[in-house]
């Protein structure tokens, strides 16, 4: 069992194989405080991390200082209004309009294995696999039971967190604000990592110095969006991959979040993780208890590489689901980037003919079937196919591609509807608005309210007719606009706040009905690129869309970020045309393969009418994928260099978790004239072991490939790229 109470010192004490988190409860008044984050600990007077002995005294001893207490004191639940004024976890307001809201201890449960969270995303965990405390404290003014619940998985160096808010008055209750998860540090010496972007720019690691005051990333657009990740990492300043230690928090869940470190007066420093409090507001009736998401905590003592690997494991092990949590994708090709909406069953035919005669494994149609859709102005909401485009059916489409022995994907975007659709006209209060105000456009396209359950069971409905009516085996689930305009014509003035929390339930509902029914289903989210590439998305889907932007030099930047967190298996990455339809670049085919290889694997171009020598690479690509997918897809994931930090080249390595082999790619982004080959120092080998390029037969032993390094492989020209695969041949 990984976590212990020790009754006499009051302290639970959470222990993986790496790390500990130590809580103590404090005072008679038995305040839940944090004591300890970070390498494990024995269990020998841990209490004293409580540093009591310092001033301000707990009230018991100097009430007339409570709120010097209160504004010191490390809160494992920070709360509103009663002399902590730092950032708070939970704000309250009463039916007479008083905000103030304070928790002490009153018992605990501590047991193996994970429960699930109603509604929610999450990570799950067999009973030998994890323990989990369960922290009750209570408002005893305010009848507010707040269960604190922490997961720890043994064998990962993990710690999820989430609450449990239950009114227990007679009275309702509005939750203002209930963030799910609080750290505090001592010291504020630190830098805090996010991932910052846009449209196409998805992701980009962005390091900076805390300092005092309030730092956060956070979206209020309805998903956790191309712009923010809820994801914040603090590190020693001189943290690298490989050395100083890191305190992350990733949150699962895709709407709208708020992550935020804050360098606090006695130079202490609180991190808190939540859903957003702007737009927020939740009717509590009395009897109703409030669930919030998760937050998956990490602590590394050796850099930013075993947090990635931390988190890698994690999501693979215990949170992504299903059929093809692990195994390997079919090599797709997508008719986005070929055809646009200009397709029919002609085109789409002749690009799955061509495809499979090279060794791509499914077709995905795109955006453009339905409806009367022949641009992004109609239809989104009628989700019929368009026998114009698609002559005979989509079953007859579907039986040719699967007589090709490729498998048949496609596309749709369920949570929207276009004014000009037939499920608008007949339901326009369907959509997210307000009442008298021009509701806000984007693409053309409205947000259906998902939180209603009719609106839910009739996209539904259509949806799974069309997948029962063929042989489909994968859907593209896309989401192509932020919510704004924050109106449901089903709700009343007290529940208004709560439309975009019950639309994420909606959404997350329907996913679970949609791999429920088809367990056999490839589930890949989407949102105009990546706007919801998250935690929450991976508990439906095992892959999730990266970025529309598909060049392979963006990619480095826009993959390095997202792997960060999350594991390759999860990374969308195709090999698209060239000119890039986004930036104009030209890059070698190889590169282009070479950089989505670190991901799913697929294609979006028009394989009839790219140029012949990058078609005849396209076997060798497929030969290449099926050769290092299985490494790539679950071996351990190091940084070796980045191009986002030297401007030149960029180099990232997957070792085998068994040791047996290594791949490393290397891209060379801008040559330089006159120089010598670089060293590349391999990580995570053994030192005594012998090791063997597969390409050169040079054999080298593990302590000179990480101490000494190999030499960069020779290319020529910008965007150039190699692989390097080592077998280790001995121990
Ligand atoms: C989004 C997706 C693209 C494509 C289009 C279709 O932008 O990210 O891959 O599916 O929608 O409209």
């Amino acid at each position: 069992m990984g976590i212990k109470y020790f009754e006499e010192e009051k302290v639970f004490k959470l222990d993986s194989k790496g790390v500990s988190y130590v809580i103590a409860l404090v005072d008679e008044e038995q305040f839940v405080g944090h004591a300890y984050f970070g390498k494990k600990l024995s269990d020998h007077h841990v209490r004293h991390l409580m540093r009591l002995n310092e001033g301000p005294l707990v009230p018991s001893k100097n009430n007339r200082d409570r709120a010097a207490f209160g504004d010191a004191f490390p809160f494992e639940y920070s709360t509103h209004g009663v002399g902590d004024f730092r950032e708070s976890c939970l704000k309250v307001r009463t039916s007479r309009g008083h905000e103030a809201c304070s928790l002490v201890y009153v018992s605990h449960k501590i047991y193996t294995g994970k429960p699930a969270l109603a509604g929610l995303p999450a990570t799950f965990g067999k009973e030998d696999e994890c323990s989990t405390l369960e922290l009750t404290c209570i408002d005893p003014v305010l009848k507010l039971e707040v269960t604190l619940v922490y997961s720890v998985f043994e064998d990962n160096d993990a710690i999820t967190r989430s609450v449990r808010i239950k009114n227990t008055a007679k009275e309702d209750i509005f939750l203002e604000k209930a963030l799910s998860a609080c750290l505090q540090l001592d010291g504020l010496d630190y830098d805090y990592i996010t991932l910052h972007g846009s449209w196409a720019r998805e992701r980009h690691i962005d390091r900076r110095p805390l300092s005092h005051g309030k730092h956060s990333a956070s979206s209020l657009r309805g998903e956790s969006s191309h712009q923010d990740q809820p994801f914040i990492a603090l590190t020693t300043p001189s943290a690298t991959q490989d050395f100083g230690e890191v305190y992350a928090m990733n949150f699962v869940y895709s709407g709208n979040f708020l992550a935020q470190a804050e360098g606090c007066q006695f130079d202490t420093t609180r991190v808190v993780m939540g859903i957003n409090p702007e737009n927020f507001c939740w009717k509590l009736a009395s009897g109703d208890e409030f669930i919030c998401p998760e937050v998956a905590m990490v602590y590394s003592d050796a850099g930013l590489g075993k947090m990635t690997r931390t988190f890698h494991d994690l999501y693979r092990n215990h949170l992504i689901r299903g059929e093809y949590k692990d195994k390997k994708r079919p090599i797709l090709i997508n008719n986005w980037e070929a055809t646009y909406f200009d397709f029919n069953t002609d085109k789409l035919l002749a690009i799955a003919k061509e495809a499979s005669s090279l060794g791509i494994e499914m077709l995905v149609m795109d955006d453009g079937w339905f409806g009367r859709r022949s641009d992004d102005n109609s239809s989104l909401g009628d989700w019929q196919v368009n026998e114009e485009k698609l002559s005979g059916g989509l079953s007859h489409l579907v039986e040719e591609v699967n007589k090709l022995g490729m498998k048949f994907g496609i596309w749709f975007e369920p949570e929207m509807v276009s004014p000009d659709s037939d499920l608008y006209r007949a339901h326009p209060d369907w959509a997210i608005q307000i009442p008298d105000r021009t509701a806000t456009l984007c693409r053309n396209q409205y947000v259906l309210d998902i939180s209603r359950k009719e609106v839910r069971d009739t996209v539904y409905n259509m949806i799974k007719s069309v997948l029962s009516s063929a042989n489909i085996e994968y859907v593209k689930w896309d989401m192509n606009r932020p919510l704004c305009d924050l109106g449901s014509f089903a709700l009343d003035a007290e529940h208004q706040g709560e439309l975009s929390h019950r639309y994420m339930l909606g959404v997350y509902e329907l996913q679970e009905r949609l791999i429920s029914d088809f367990p056999h289903l490839l589930l890949e989210n989407c949102s105009g690129g990546g706007a919801r590439f998250d935690a929450g998305m991976l508990y439906y889907s095992p892959q999730i869309w990266c970025s529309d932007d598909t060049d392979a030099i963006e990619r480095l930047s826009i993959q390095e970020g997202t792997s960060l967190i999350y594991p390759l298996c999860s990374m969308g990455a195709h090999v698209s045309d060239c000119p890039n339809h986004t930036v104009g670049r030209r890059t070698p085919f190889s590169t282009r393969g070479h950089v989505a290889l670190a991901g799913t694997f697929g294609y979006e171009l028009d394989v009839t009418r790219i140029p012949a020598e990058d078609r005849g690479m396209i076997p060798s690509q497929v030969a290449m994928y099926h050769k290092y997918n299985d490494l790539v897809r679950t071996g351990d994931y190091y940084r070796i260099a980045n191009y986002s930090e030297n401007h030149q080249y960029d180099c990232w390595e997957v070792a085998a978790k068994d040791g047996s082999e290594i791949l490393i790619t290397y891209v060379e982004v801008l040559r330089r004239a006159n120089f010598k080959t670089r060293t590349l120092r391999l990580k995570g080998l053994d030192p005594n072991a012998v090791y063997e390029n597969e390409e050169t037969k040079e054999q080298f032993t593990g302590d000179v490939l990480m101490y000494g390094g190999v030499q960069s492989p020779e290319t020529w020209g910008d965007f150039s790229s190699r692989l390097m695969h080592f077998i280790k041949i001995s121990k």
